[in-house]
């Protein structure tokens, strides 16, 4: 280690695990201590993630034991958690148990559902297995960055990449009153969103040239969005969806419609959420309809809005891997560490991908 913040990553042969490696590559504070990973200790990262062979020719996945070795040599430590529901909780308790040990204290946000809701039995009634650690939910606040000037908790839960773009795009009707609070949303996802470990739905063959709608009305992101929106709204929205599979590898578009609280035209619609986001650096609001190529593989949300009789309709679009993960996570650990949230962030999408 060279002087920077050391940083350790779980989950670490997963998609989002390799976004994370290629975000922390490039950060001028961040620098890697340590990938973990459950299936492949020892094994070459760059065998995992050819296309960072550059950033890390050498470095192999690390066991837990290495990681919380790591983590008990270092002063301060950033831990980010990119393993599955229902082994994040375990693997992060055991990680700070283990660094409380020996008077560590490092900051943690996990991308995983674990430490997306405020009790045990809310998370066990989504997820229908009980929670892992229990006693650290509330050491855990779950909201995107834009959503909430002060943290009063040492760690954060990063929301869902779905729910991420809902959020950017519902909160600000919420919060200012503009509409009702039965929210009808729509949303399609990159095959990225399902992970790495290949299933018959994410198949390429399948998949390709094809548009389907999996979920409806009973995807389970659906009440982590809610509980969100409210936490930071005040409003208890009820918010019905339907995800679709879309034929690309990543990025997420959604589209939520509402019915007018007062009337309002577009352009006082847009002004609104321009003015919601105007201190958001990762936020950019137009008139233009969001695409998903414009942001890809950077941490910008793009969102715009249009008003026709009494129904809004707000659009979103994001990269799953980043904004709705690695990026939106680290955004948040630059803020736990008293950083600007951009830093290391700001890389502009490639356009074409
Ligand atoms: N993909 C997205 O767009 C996205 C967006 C937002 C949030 N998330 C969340 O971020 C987390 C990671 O997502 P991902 O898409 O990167 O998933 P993934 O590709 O399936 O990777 C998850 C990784 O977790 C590790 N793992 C540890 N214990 C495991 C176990 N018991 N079973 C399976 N895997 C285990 C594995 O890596 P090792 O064996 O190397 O440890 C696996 O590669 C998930 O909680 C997901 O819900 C994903």
């Amino acid at each position: 280690m060279s002087g920077g913040i050391p940083a350790v990553v779980l989950g670490g042969s997963g998609y989002v695990a390799g976004e994370l490696l290629r975000l922390i590559a490039a950060h001028p504070r961040f620098e890697l201590a340590a990938v973990m990973s459950e299936s492949a200790p020892g094994e070459p990262v760059a065998g995992a993630f050819p296309h960072l062979a550059g950033a890390y020719p050498d470095l192999r996945f690390s066991s837990q034991r290495e990681a919380l070795e790591r983590l008990a040599g270092a002063g301060e430590s950033a831990v980010f958690s990119a393993a599955p529901h229902g082994v994040s909780a375990a693997l992060v308790d055991t990680l700070l148990s283990g660094a409380a040990r020996s008077g560590r204290r490092p900051r943690v946000v996990d991308v995983s559902a674990d430490f997306r809701y405020a009790t045990p039995a809310a998370y066990a009634a989504v997820y229908q297995h009980p929670h892992a650690a229990p006693a650290r939910l509330a050491e855990f606040t779950c909201a995107v960055p834009e959503h909430l000037s002060e943290l009063t908790t040492p760690h954060v839960g990063h929301p869902g990449c779905f729910a991420t773009a809902i959020l950017l795009a519902c909160v600000p009707l919420l919060a200012r009153g503009l509409v009702t609070p039965t929210l009808f949303v729509s949303g399609v996802t990159g095959s990225t969103g399902s992970g790495r470990r290949p299933v018959e739905a994410t198949h390429h063959p399948l998949r390709h040239a094809d548009l389907y709608s999996y979920l409806a009305l009973e995807h389970r992101h659906a009440p982590e969005v809610t509980a969100c929106a409210h936490a930071v709204s005040g409003v208890e929205a009820h918010v019905a969806f339907v995800p679709h599979s879309g034929p690309f590898a990543r990025g997420i578009h959604v589209t939520v419609q509402a019915e007018l609280a007062r009337p309002l035209d577009t352009g006082e619609l847009l002004a609104a959420l321009s003015a919601f986001y105007a201190r958001s650096p990762f936020v950019r609001v137009s008139e233009q309809p969001p695409r998903v190529k414009d942001v890809v593989a950077s941490n910008y949300a793009h969102l715009s809005g249009v008003v026709a009789g009494r129904t809004a309709a707000v659009l979103c679009a994001i990269d799953n891997l980043t904004k709705g993960a690695a990026g939106g996570a680290l955004q948040w650990m630059n803020r736990l560490f008293g950083l600007p949230e951009t830093t290391g962030l700001t890389s502009a999408a490639p356009g074409w991908t």
